[in-house]
């Protein structure tokens, strides 16, 4: 496995594969992997003759109170990762150089009206600015993205839309612990405590998906779970919503694909999940 921070080198680096004809699949992230991120990059490996891999903690996309100066970080151990699930080439791009000036942004309306978009203004700038960064000098063509952080997935399914990229986006499914809990870097923040109490956000996921098939009215549902999770010693609801699958908007009907989605600080922990729900009215 090649590791490279230049963009020029990288370039040059893609330059040659495509002289050769082949097709490269592209799995970006923040770093601090784990099976879910390795999952992606397992099944670029499948669809394509060379994965790259990004590593950046991306500082767009974090918020003045959040934690990008603490977001778990480890090198070492992600290089290992890496070429165990077999990428060709890891590019570890230098902020400086990655960001530029930064007087430059990709923004996207309406998909990022709800949900993380709504409770993290100027998040989702910050990914579709870094991601066409990355597109960019990458050229790849598959990118693949997890359906764990639904709405980024479905604003960069846009983005490429929109902006005419010659990339197809590959959605690959939540990797989850036995328990249920969805993988994610920021788990490594959770004592063993809060690593039990995590389990609500799943379960509560799941009730609300129960609710759905029951008909049960949106207000009521929702009601019922948020009071449930803010009742649960160190828990506190960012929020939880249902809403269409397709533009993210509050759905008003079930006849429709939809998507719950919540978010739940367990202690100073947020975290994120979601179910697909496909429209069980036809
Ligand atoms: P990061 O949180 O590191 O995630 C990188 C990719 O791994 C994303 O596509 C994410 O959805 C996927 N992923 C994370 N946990 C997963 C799980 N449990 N199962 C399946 N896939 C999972 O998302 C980002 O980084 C950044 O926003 C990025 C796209 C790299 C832009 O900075």
């Amino acid at each position: 496995m090649k590791i490279i921070s230049s963009i020029t080198e990288i370039r040059e680096e893609i330059k040659e594969l495509r002289k050769k004809g082949y097709t490269i699949g592209f799995v970006p992230t923040m770093g601090y992997l784990h099976a879910g991120h390795q999952e992606l990059m397992k099944r670029a490996k499948n669809e394509c003759d060379i994965v790259i891999s990004s590593i950046f903690v991306n500082p767009l996309q974090f918020g003045p109170n959040e934690d990008f100066e603490k977001y778990p970080r480890d090198l070492v151990r992600d290089e290992k990762i890496c070429a165990d699930a077999k990428v060709d080439i890891l590019f570890v791009p230098v902020a400086q150089e990655l960001i530029g000036d930064g007087l430059a942004y990709v923004e996207i309306n309406k998909l990022d009206n709800h949900l993380c978009g709504k409770s993290r203004p100027g998040h989702f700038r910050g990914v579709c600015t870094i991601v066409t960064k990355l597109f960019n000098i990458i050229l790849p063509d598959k990118a693949y993205f997890g359906k764990k952080d639904i709405q980024q997935l479905q604003i960069i399914r846009q983005l490429v839309a929109d902006l005419n990229f010659d990339i197809k986006i590959i959605g690959v499914d939540t990797i989850r612990t036995p328990e249920g809990l969805a993988l994610s870097s920021r788990n490594s923040y959770l004592n063993d405590e809060e690593k039990q109490t995590a389990l609500i956000v799943p379960e509560i996921i799941r009730e609300i998906h129960l609710g759905i098939k029951e008909n049960r009215s949106k207000e009521i549902i929702l009601q019922h779970a948020k009071t449930k999770v803010n009742a649960r010693h160190g828990c506190r609801v960012d929020y939880i919503e249902i809403v269409d699958a397709k533009e993210l908007q509050l759905a008003t009907n079930y006849k429709q694909d939809l998507i719950i989605a919540a978010a739940i600080f367990v202690g100073k922990t947020r975290l994120i999940d979601n179910m697909m729900v496909k429209n069980h009215a036809t």
